[in-house]
């Protein structure tokens, strides 16, 4: 495979696991998920991951994975080489997966001390990328080994977590988010 075409499988595959994120960035408030409860002294998720953003987060991803299938053809058409399709469970698997990714981090976070926001080098950038990827792999087997080749993987785990970094950066700058990371 040429880089170009490892490079643009490994977006294109990974954009209903970007977009969660930043669409429970707009989306979130109301009822936290952990209903305000604590886990000693300390709270079991955080105000920061409510019931609407994970919701939001889910459904924009899964909604984006149906128009990436519609265009896909078209797209590896003009490309000259195929682009993924994606199966119902792959696209629950990358979507949910990555809501599941973020809220399993700040778990972690608040059992390590973290307050709300608090910066988790690593962890913020690549929980969510982990945790798609784990579920996809466990929903959509055949999807998965069509798509995630060793190389494809690689790819996705340098360019994710610069444009996490960027996005954030851009949604802080434009006032959506609280903090750069
Ligand atoms: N958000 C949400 N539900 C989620 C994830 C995010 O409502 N499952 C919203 C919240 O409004 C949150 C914002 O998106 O404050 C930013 O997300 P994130 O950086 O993941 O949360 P933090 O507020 O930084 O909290 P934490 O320290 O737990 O990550
Ligand atoms: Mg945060």
């Amino acid at each position: 495979m040429a880089v170009l075409e490892i490079v643009v499988i490994a977006f294109w595959a990974m954009l209903p696991a970007y977009v969660p994120n930043n669409a429970a960035v707009l989306a979130g408030g109301g009822r936290p998920i952990d209903g305000g409860r604590t886990w000693g002294d300390r709270r079991v998720l955080g105000d920061g991951k409510t019931w609407r953003g994970t919701a939001v987060g889910i459904l924009a991803g899964v909604a984006l994975a149906a128009i990436l299938t519609v265009l896909a053809p078209g797209v590896g058409d003009a490309l000259g080489f195929a682009v993924p399709e994606f199966t119902p469970l792959a696209a629950v698997g990358l979507a949910g997966g990555a809501m599941l990714g973020d809220i399993l981090a700040s778990f972690l976070k608040r059992r390590t001390g973290r307050q709300r926001g608090a910066m988790f080098p690593g962890v913020d950038q690549l929980d969510f990328v982990v945790v798609s990827l784990l579920l996809t792999a466990l929903l959509a087997f055949e999807w998965f080994r069509t798509w995630f080749t060793l190389e494809v993987l690689f790819v996705v785990v340098v360019i994710t977590p610069i444009l996490h970094v960027t996005t954030n950066m851009i949604a802080y700058k434009l006032g959506l988010k609280n903090e750069p990371w």
